[in-house]
């Protein structure tokens, strides 16, 4: 139980802001401790006395409000708090926490918390889907905050869709996961990330469109379970998130052995990295110059190393998870390659697809486990696939015989 851990609850103005009120009972069914802090829209909605009420503790609104005991300063609370929670976060609050302001209470205790931050975000599904909301989702995720995502179903606006916020029962659970180490505590995940380069002089190479967001995208939320995470990472355009170690690497050689170098403290295997399948065969010493190359430059190119093949072989008992991208994806060529490298889950993702994939801050993805089903994610943001990936390995590691690293 969490006996002596305070959680800040932060209330905003949803609709649902109601329901915090439910929350607050779960996380003190669980022993924690609670400080409510609402914003002046979310005591529209819902009377601070109910929180006061069931927290007692004084509910922290108005900073400037001399009458309240809030002579206490947002620094002193953020420092007090073992973990906050937002629920319901508004769209609004989200974006505020995203652009770092902060023009009340709540959003000055979150910029000065340096403990685990949750969302749980609730609107109208509109609101929800709105490109500027998925941007900042994405934003969030990156630094380590964790999302509970909203439901699907009825809302009180009318509509249907994502946008409700998720049980109650649900959100307590996952900050008692935080709280408590969080559900791959104690275990070793390696995550390869980015494109790579290859060589065919010092100042030129071949590449691809690989922007590395999801292989970050993995690491954060693997971090935020609690997993130590090694991040191997070829030349990538996403933000590091916190507590992970990174190692950059350039071609697919070096990829191959930092993956190999550090393969015996993981065990779990993330190959999210868009590894060149073919590299120059005999990269120049010096800059090929245009006038001696003539009108034509022939280059010859070699099979780069199979890194995933490389680890199918030799993984034991390891977890392994590939990714195959395709202009064209293939459900039962992707299952043949999960079953000819030996991986446990394969990602299917469909490259071609606008505003999917490579440089793209959302994926469409199939996810195939080794003797299970195959799951097909509709497009969404590349941190939702990686919260429904790690849930995926997460399963298979209950089933199987865990290895210690
Ligand atoms: C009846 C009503 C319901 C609302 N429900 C939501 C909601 O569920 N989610 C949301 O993001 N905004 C909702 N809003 C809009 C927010 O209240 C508005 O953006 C407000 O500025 C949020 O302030 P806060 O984020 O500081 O609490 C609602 C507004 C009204 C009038």
């Amino acid at each position: 139980m969490g006996t002596g851990h305070l959680i800040g609850l932060g209330v905003t103005g949803s609709i649902s802001a109601y329901k915090s009120a439910e929350v607050l009972r779960a996380l003190q069914k669980r022993g924690y401790e609670i400080q409510p802090i609402m914003t002046a829209e979310a005591a529209k909605f819902l009377g601070p006395i109910t929180l006061q009420a069931l927290a007692r503790r004084t509910v922290l609104v108005d900073q400037f409000d001399l009458s309240e005991e809030s002579s206490i300063s947002h620094v002193r609370v953020a420092d007090a708090m073992h973990l906050l929670l937002v629920a319901p976060a508004t769209a609004n609050v989200i974006a505020k926490f995203a652009a770092g302001i902060a023009d009340d209470f709540l959003t000055c205790i979150y910029l000065a918390a340096r403990c685990p931050v949750v969302l749980a975000p609730a609107m109208n599904s509109n609101m929800y889907v709105h490109p500027a909301t998925r941007y900042n989702i994405g934003i969030l995720a990156t630094r380590g905050v964790i999302f509970v995502d909203p439901e699907e179903g009825y809302l009180a606006c009318g509509w249907e869709g994502a946008g409700r916020l998720a049980d109650p029962d649900r959100i307590a659970a996952r900050c008692a996961e935080v709280l408590e180490g969080g559900s791959l505590c104690g275990r070793c995940l390696l995550v390869t990330a980015g494109p790579t380069r290859e060589p065919i002089d010092p100042v030129r190479y071949v590449s691809n469109r690989s922007s590395g967001r999801m292989g970050y995208a993995i690491a954060a939320e693997a971090r935020a379970r609690g997993a130590r995470v090694i991040l191997i990472s070829g030349p990538a355009e996403a933000e590091l998130p916190a507590g992970v170690e990174l190692l950059k690497v350039e071609t697919a050689q070096e990829m191959r052995d930092a993956v190999m170098a550090r393969l015996p403290e993981a065990e779990i295997i993330v190959k999210a990295a868009a590894v060149a399948d073919f590299r120059p065969a005999h990269p120049a010493p010096r800059k090929i110059k245009k006038s001696s190359a003539g009108a034509e430059l022939q280059l010859t190119l070699e099979p780069a190393p199979d890194i995933l093949a490389e680890l199918g072989g030799c993984k034991g008992e390891r977890i392994l998870v590939g990714f195959s991208a395709e202009t064209s994806p293939d459900i039962e060529e992707a299952r043949r390659k999960l079953e000819q490298k030996n991986c446990d889950i394969m990602v299917l993702n469909d490259v071609s697809r606008d505003g999917a994939g490579f440089g793209s801050d959302q994926n469409e993805v199939w996810i195939m486990e080794r003797g299970g089903e195959t799951v097909h994610l509709p497009l969404q943001l590349k941190t939702q696939v990686a919260a429904r990936l790690l849930d995926f390995i997460e399963k298979r590691l209950s089933s199987t015989r865990s290895v210690s690293p």
